[in-house]
């Protein structure tokens, strides 16, 4: 398997055998890790991470990733550089692509991120993109397979606003993968029929599953997994949350949502969540709407079905292997 010079955009370009290699290669990655095993294998190289849009996992996994493989970080957070305001991205990654071996992008639209691939000239990296998030499906199929010892055939139930990045890419994993996806939520959160179509192609050839169900109970019916995400996305309006909460609150992960599950089941979120009042917009929505967690319960987030946590350390170990594959 050669990735050298890849980039890693979404999940769309690469083929089941490569999606397969880099969880198997992240695996490596963390035995490794987890035995003491040093793996600087990449002394010498320097990496630039772009983040438009703020973030506690995917910078530090960037930032451990490249030091545990002897590389060099440089952050460039929402503020400090002159990308979009004064440079355009074309000029930013014939700039960047110059100083550094590869460079991850966080941010609004994907064609910001396929415009920097295009003009970069070394490796570009998506870190999450209104679109899409494929750093987060390897971690999270990593920590599957770990579950499960396996992808094919699983079933996983998406609750909530699966038109966005998170819905999208599991979407498109699951299509790779041969697993069952179900997207449960009011039709108007479900992915574009141009990308259902896509997937429903790519499906024919692994043996895929794809269903869209408006129905939670009937959705959950049997699942392996159950995963949901924020009902409002960073960079969306703060305008959007009452109506969300009204549409989504039936999607809600619960105990009794989880007990349609199979008894193996595991709950699973790519985080932050709000599932408590301890955070502020967690607080500001309680004043407002007078609910105390959202798109899961506290005692869903906390039971022993959850591995928020081991899919959230995966994050590193995943973006090791996609970094270490393409470099
Ligand atoms: N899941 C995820 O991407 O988290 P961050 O926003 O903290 O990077
Ligand atoms: N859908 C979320 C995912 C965060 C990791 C967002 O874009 O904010």
């Amino acid at each position: 398997m050669n990735l050298k010079g890849k980039n890693f955009l979404k999940l769309l370009d690469f083929t089941p055998e490569e999606i397969a290699y880099l969880i198997d290669l992240a695996a490596d990655y963390k035995a490794k890790k987890k035995a003491g095993v040093e793996h600087k294998q990449f002394s010498g190289k320097n990496i630039a991470l772009i983040f438009e849009k703020t973030s506690t996992r995917t910078r530090c996994a960037f930032e451990v990733a490249a030091a545990d493989l002897g590389m060099h970080p440089v952050y460039l957070d929402p503020t400090g550089s002159q990308i979009g305001k004064k440079e355009s991205i074309a000029d930013t990654a014939r700039v960047l692509g110059r100083m550094f071996d590869g460079i991850e992008y966080r941010g609004f639209g994907q064609e910001i991120v396929e415009e920097l691939a295009k003009y970069a000239g070394v490796p570009v990296w998506n870190g999450l993109t209104n679109e899409f998030h494929p750093t987060q499906i390897l971690a999270d199929f990593l920590t599957i397979k770990e579950q499960f010892q396996k992808l094919k055939g699983i079933k996983l139930v998406y609750m909530g606003d699966a038109r966005y990045n998170m819905g999208n890419s599991l979407m498109v994993g699951c299509a790779k993968m041969g697993m069952h996806f179900v997207a449960c939520a009011p039709k108007e959160f479900w992915p574009s029929e141009a990308l259902i179509n896509e997937c429903n192609q790519i499906a024919k050839q692994t043996g895929a599953v794809l269903e869209f169900n408006e129905n939670p109970a009937e959705a959950a019916l049997g699942a392996d997994v159950i995963y949901t995400d924020v009902w409002v996305s960073m960079g969306e309006p703060d305008s959007v949350w009452e109506e969300r909460i009204k549409k989504l609150m039936p999607y809600q992960v619960n105990t009794k949502l989880l007990s349609y599950a199979k008894e193996t089941a595991v709950f699973m979120h790519c985080l932050p969540a709000f599932h408590d009042l301890n955070t502020t917009i967690g607080k500001e929505i309680y004043e407002k709407f007078g609910i105390d967690c959202m798109e899961v319960t506290n005692e869903a987030f906390e039971s022993k079905q959850s591995i928020v946590f081991e899919e959230a350390e995966n994050r590193m170990h995943t973006i090791k292997a996609v970094m270490a594959a393409t470099l």
